[in-house]
């Protein structure tokens, strides 16, 4: 039976009630996915909302946590410069210890991070069977793709990182709200991009949409997301790793996966009524995000819906000193010149979309829509 480690089924105290065990040494883990350093690194104690982050807090958003809230103040004071060292020069040491700290932190807060990384590692035999279906052979691995990122040497083209997959999912929220569990932090945040979706496809249909592809869906958690928002939907995954899209296939075998490169998708012209980025764009140079877009607009059917869920660069950009560090070390792409400089509204015109809108989806992401011109 697939299991759905992704979906809100391990309550807020996920230790006791899956009989997982916390152990006294974490092993090796990401350090973070999809801005998950954003809400892991340790922080003083914010004790009080100045008159400066009373304002921030309206620019962020009211739930958004403490920590973020203290980040933007400290940006607002002029502190959010820092250079990066890429992850490959850290020494063994450092990287064990950023690991640790991090699966710690999120089995503090209730991810089971060992117990479902184990409980995956047992399914080797099915996942090697959906590698087997799923590999593309003929797909050529762009350079930018095969360094390392989240705090693995080996990148996203092993077992290990696709084993650590759903906890580090799980994880990437942790620090957006104050309090909450990460499930319903994980609502809040995918719950809102959800709904604005599926208000944004309706202002121009009045049935759901027929096709849609989800690129960049590493083990799948995007694309079970668009399929409630859009049930009678077939929804389609794309990703570059073999071993996110096996994870994805066992966890999600309803939906359709698929092992491609989002810059050249070999899928048919005006294929997909809605076509979503999930966390994608911050993963890659400029120049593959623009090939990125453009392959979007040609795949979308006249009329048809992009969604662009991703970091705010506004927002990592500001990040005081260490905090910077942190996540830039595991985000090869995200820094200026790449990721920071992509503006999508001036991107996305000359493509032949219209009615495009960028909101703040919740404290740290942005959700950018848009209609490809009838
Ligand atoms: C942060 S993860 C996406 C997470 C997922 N969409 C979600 O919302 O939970 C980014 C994914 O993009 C994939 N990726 C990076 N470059 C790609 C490319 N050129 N084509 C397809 N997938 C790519 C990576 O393998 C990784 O799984």
């Amino acid at each position: 039976m697939a299991l759905n480690f992704v979906a809100p089924a391990l309550p807020g105290t996920g230790a006791l009630a899956t009989g997982f065990k916390p152990k006294a040494q974490a092993p090796a883990a990401p350090l973070n996915s999809a801005g998950a350093v954003l809400a892991t690194l340790p922080l003083a104690a914010v004790s009080r909302r100045s008159t400066r982050e009373a304002r921030t807090a309206r620019l962020l958003g009211p739930k958004a946590s403490a920590e973020l809230l203290e980040k933007r103040g400290e940006v607002d004071a002029g502190l959010g410069t820092a250079e990066s060292k890429p992850w490959e020069f850290l020494s063994g040491i450092a990287k064990d210890a950023a690991r640790a700290w991090f699966v710690q932190r999120a089995e503090d807060r209730g991810v089971a991070w060992r117990f479902m990384v184990e409980k995956m590692q047992a399914q080797q035999q099915d996942l090697e069977a959906h590698y087997d279906r799923i590999h593309n052979e003929s797909i050529e691995y762009p350079d930018y793709y095969t360094r390392s990122f989240h705090g693995y040497d080996e990148g996203n083209l092993s077992w290990r990182a696709a084993h650590e997959l759903a906890p580090a999912t799980q994880s990437m929220c942790l620090g957006y709200y104050d309090g909450m569990a990460w499930q319903d932090a994980q609502e809040e945040f995918r719950g809102g991009a959800r709904r604005a979706i599926q208000d944004f496809w309706a202002a121009g249909a009045d049935k759901d949409p027929e096709t849609l592809l989800d690129l960049g869906c590493s083990g799948g958690f995007s694309s079970k997301e668009m399929s409630k928002a859009f049930p009678t939907t077939k929804v389609s995954g794309m990703d570059l790793s073999p071993y996110f899209l096996s994870v994805a296939k066992q966890c999600y075998p309803q939906i359709e996966f698929l092992h491609g490169n989002a810059e050249s998708t070999g899928l048919p012209d005006e294929s997909f009524d809605v076509v979503t980025l999930n966390f994608l764009l911050h993963e890659l140079p400029l120049d593959a995000s623009r090939k990125v877009l453009r392959e979007a607009s040609r795949l979308l059917k006249p009329g048809g819906v992009l969604a662009v869920l991703d970091v705010d660069p506004k927002q990592l950009s500001a990040l005081p000193p260490f905090r910077r560090w942190a996540f830039q070390v595991t985000e090869p792409w995200c820094k200026d010149g790449e990721y920071f400089d992509l503006k999508l509204g001036p991107e996305l015109e000359p493509l032949g979309f219209q009615d495009f809108q960028q909101i703040a989806n919740d404290p740290v992401n942005s959700l950018a829509l848009a209609r490809k011109a009838l």
